[in-house]
């Protein structure tokens, strides 16, 4: 079943200049990119997006390094993609992501973990939400079905 996922390179990603091979991850998969936008996050909508960790210790540095520069914000859609993607995506500790995941090939610390991936068709649709207008969200069809792998 096809799914929508909101993924979201991290300031560090961008800074790196590392958005160009995540994304390549993403489309050598097989996944199209349906929306992409480079943005500031406002403070209010990191902490809105992030609002499950409010009660957290680490609440406010991850306010701090979300909105602290520029994030390319996206929505992906695949067959069932939300753990497909998270499952590319890799532990919330980069040391202990498995190597071959982004945050296992590009990561050191859970502070800094370059990407965020929906894990849920519910913060799916919350996240895509709050980041998106729906005539942001391109909606395609491939050509051929054959061309997807
Ligand atoms: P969480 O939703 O648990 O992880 P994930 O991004 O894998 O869904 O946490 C959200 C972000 O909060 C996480 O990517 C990095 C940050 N974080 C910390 O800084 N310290 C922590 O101990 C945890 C659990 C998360
Ligand atoms: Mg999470």
């Amino acid at each position: 079943m096809k799914q929508k996922s909101f993924v979201m390179l991290k300031p560090d990603a961008v800074l790196r200049r590392l958005t160009g091979k995540i994304l390549t991850r993403f489309e050598e998969r097989g996944l199209q990119i349906l929306a992409a936008k480079m943005m500031i996050i406002p403070r209010a909508q990191a902490e809105e997006h992030y609002a499950e960790h409010k009660e957290k210790p680490f609440f406010g540095d991850l306010v701090e390094y979300i909105t602290s520069g520029p994030v390319l914000a996206m929505v992906i859609e695949g067959d069932e993609c939300i753990t497909l993607i998270r499952k590319m995506v890799g532990a919330t500790n980069p040391q202990e992501a498995d190597l071959g995941t982004i945050r296992g090939d590009f990561a050191m610390e859970t502070g800094r973990n370059i990407v965020h991936a929906s894990d849920s068709p519910a913060s799916a649709e919350r996240e895509i939400a709050l980041f998106f207008q729906d005539d942001e969200i391109c909606q395609y069809q491939l050509p051929d079905r054959e061309l997807v792998y």
